[in-house]
C-alpha cells in the first residue's frame, strides 16, 4: 500500500465513523436534532388500522381521529414521544402485537375474554356496542329480522360475532371485508342487506353522508363493549399506560378531546365503574 493509498484509507474511515455518529443518535428516539440528546423521549411502534373514522382514518398518509388524540395525551402523559399510530391494517395489527413487532395498538379495539388470552388490554377507555347500518327504506328493524338477509362485516371483529350469534358461524349469507370501509360499500353496491359494526362509526358515517340514503338501528340485546390499549402478554406497559390514562381522565385532558371528535360530554364515571 502507497502512502497516499493509506492516506486516503484512514481518511475515508474517519468520514464514515463521523457520519456514523450524527446518525445514531436519531436511531432510537427518530427525533433527535434540534433539542439536545437529554430531552430525548423513547419511542414506541404503535399500529392501528385506519380505516374506521372517526377513531381513525388516514388523511393523505396521515392517521387522524379520536384514537390518534387520546393515545397522543397518554404518551405525552407517560413521558414517550408523542408518535401517531402507523396504519398497518386491521389483521395484520394483532400479528404484530403477539409477535412483539409493535409495542401497542389502538384502533378502537374491544375488550374481550377471547383476545385476553393472547393480548393484554389497557383500563378501558371507550363504551361502544355493536348496531345496523341499513338502507332507510330497509325493512329491517331489529337483529333478529337479518335472519335470511346479507349482512356485511369487517373481518375478525365483535361485528361478525354479533352476525354469526344471529345468522350462524358458518352462515354464507355474512359477507367478511378486510376492513369497515369495504363493507359499506358492499352495502351501496347492494350485496349487503345491512352492515353490523360500531355504534359511533357508522352513526358518523350515515350522518356525513345523507344523500346515501342510510340509517343506523340499534338492537338491545347486543352488548356493551369497552375499548382498550393492546399489548403484547406480559408488556411491562401496561401499568405505566394505566397510570397514565387514568391521569388523562382525572386531568379533564380527555373529556377535551372527547368533545373535540364527538361534541357532547363524556361519561367518564362510566368507563372506570
Ligand atoms: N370494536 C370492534 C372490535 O374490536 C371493531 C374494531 C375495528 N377497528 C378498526 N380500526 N377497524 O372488534
Amino acid at each position: 500500500l502507497s502512502k497516499l493509498g493509506l492516506v486516503l484509507v484512514l481518511g475515508l474511515m474517519m468520514l464514515l465513523t463521523a457520519c456514523g455518529t450524527s446518525e445514531t443518535g436519531s436511531t432510537d428516539s427518530g427525533n433527535s436534532g434540534d433539542s439536545g440528546a437529554s430531552d430525548e423521549k423513547k419511542k414506541l411502534r404503535i399500529v392501528t388500522d385506519a380505516a374506521y373514522a372517526p377513531f381513525e382514518s388516514l388523511e393523505g398518509d396521515k392517521v387522524v381521529g379520536f384514537d390518534v388524540d387520546f393515545i397522543g395525551a397518554v404518551l405525552e402523559e407517560a413521558g414517550y414521544e408523542v408518535v401517531a399510530p402507523e396504519h398497518v391494517g386491521w389483521d395484520p395489527l394483532f400479528i404484530e402485537i403477539e409477535s412483539e413487532e409493535a409495542d401497542l395498538a389502538i384502533s378502537a379495539i374491544t375488550i374481550n375474554s377471547d383476545r385476553q388470552q393472547t393480548y393484554d388490554f389497557s383500563v378501558p377507555y371507550f363504551l361502544s356496542t355493536n348496531k345496523i347500518l341499513i338502507p332507510k327504506d330497509s325493512d329491517i328493524k331489529s337483529g333478529a329480522d337479518l335472519k335470511g338477509k346479507k349482512v356485511a362485516v369487517q373481518n375478525g371483529t365483535t361485528g361478525q360475532a354479533t352476525a354469526e350469534a344471529i345468522l350462524g358461524t358458518n352462515s354464507t349469507d355474512i359477507k367478511k371485508f378486510e376492513n369497515n370501509n369495504l363493507a359499506i360499500q358492499e352495502l351501496l353496491a347492494g350485496g349487503a342487506d345491512a352492515v353490523i359494526a360500531d355504534n359511533t362509526v357508522i352513526e358518523e358515517y350515515a350522518k356525513n353522508n345523507p344523500d346515501q340514503n342510510l340509517v343506523v338501528i340499534a338492537d338491545d340485546s347486543f352488548e356493551q363493549e369497552f375499548y382498550g390499549v393492546m399489548f403484547p402478554k406480559g408488556s411491562e406497559l401496561k401499568a405505566e399506560f394505566d397510570e397514565a390514562i387514568n391521569k388523562v381522565f382525572d386531568s379533564g385532558k380527555y373529556e377535551e378531546i372527547y368533545e373535540e371528535w364527538f361534541g357532547v360530554a363524556p361519561d367518564v364515571e362510566n368507563l372506570k365503574a
